[in-house]
């Protein structure tokens, strides 16, 4: 059955003719991978050869498929789809292998006969990762600090401007901060709205330590959590500058309280060694 099959094909390949059987023997790429954090999106794949073109098509949930206008006859075995990517929808992507062009020549009608290796479905709202944001923490009091979250921006652009993640997720974007007491293992969590955020009930004369990540409960599970950040404590410097003063000021008390004791012990030395001295001997 197999080697009908065989002859079945090599009889079409050879009534097709020399030129297209010739195609069908350039190389597929391999190992066709999504790169992508906060929307900047880079396909990658390898080949064995470099003898080679590439040509990278891709469809949304269109009935066609789209030409990338940057990743067209390339030789570079990765292709940046951030600004093709745009929509809430699962693409997929096709990359041709085609031959260098001679002269200018374009295969842009003749497309369909190169051989393609198809890559992962990827929605870019589902599937990027979302990288670690920056924050800054303040005491407000003893019990509470505000905890400041840089708004992240994605690898987006409208027109001039860089899409923040804000403006792609909107209300679904949400930060998860993580906190625990210096020393102790136990962590506590809250989830904020906003990139500014309360956290309150510490314990007073604690030091803590903080971390976020962004939290987009409408993804997948595994994509719901962006990279956490390094972590910040407070009180920092200042709780190290306060300890240094307090170690002084206790230092400068005993001091002066050795310094006292020794006068006052002199004193009563002195009134006592005036009447054993003045006795004549
Ligand atoms: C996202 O990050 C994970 C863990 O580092 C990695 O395995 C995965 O390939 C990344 N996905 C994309 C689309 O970059
Ligand atoms: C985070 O913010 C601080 C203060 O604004 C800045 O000095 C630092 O470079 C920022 N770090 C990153 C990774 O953006
Ligand atoms: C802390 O945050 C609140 C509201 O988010 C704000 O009104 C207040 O000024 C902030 N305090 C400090 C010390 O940053
Ligand atoms: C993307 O589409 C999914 C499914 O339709 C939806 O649940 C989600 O809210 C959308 N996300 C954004 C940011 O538009």
């Amino acid at each position: 059955m197999a080697s009908l099959n065989t002859l079945f094909y090599l009889g079409v390949c050879l009534s097709a003719g020399i030129l297209t059987s010739a195609d069908e023997n350039l190389p597929k790429v391999q190992n066709v991978r999504w790169v992508s954090v906060d929307f900047t999106t880079v396909l990658h794949w390898t080949t064995t050869t470099s003898d080679y073109r590439y040509t990278v098509m891709y469809t949304g949930n269109e009935d066609f498929w789209s030409e990338s206008f940057h990743c067209h006859q390339m030789s570079e075995t990765a292709c940046d789809l951030s600004t093709d990517l745009t929509m809430n929808s699962t693409y997929n992507v096709q990359i041709k292998t085609v031959p260098v062009p001679e002269d200018d020549l374009e295969y842009d009608d003749e497309l369909d006969k190169f051989p393609h290796s198809y890559s992962p479905p990827f929605n870019p709202f589902k599937d990027t990762n979302i990288s670690a944001v920056n924050f800054t923490v303040q005491a407000v009091d003893e019990r509470r600090v505000n905890v400041t979250i840089t708004e992240p921006l994605s690898g987006v652009h409208k027109g001039d401007k860089q899409l923040s993640l804000r403006d792609i997720f909107k209300s679904e974007l949400k930060y998860k901060i993580s906190y625990y007491k210096f020393g102790s293992t136990g962590k506590r969590d809250i989830i904020s709205d906003s990139s500014t955020a309360e956290v309150s009930e510490l314990n007073a004369g604690q030091s803590y330590c903080f971390m976020v990540a962004v939290l987009i409960h409408t993804r997948p599970k595994s994509t719901q959590l962006g990279a956490w950040s390094a972590q910040k404590c407070l009180p920092g410097d200042e709780m190290s500058l306060g300890a240094w003063v307090g170690a002084v000021v206790v230092l400068l008390t005993f001091v002066v309280v050795v310094a006292m004791v020794t006068v006052l012990c002199c004193k009563c030395c002195r009134q006592k060694n005036p009447s054993q001295s003045s006795t004549p001997i």
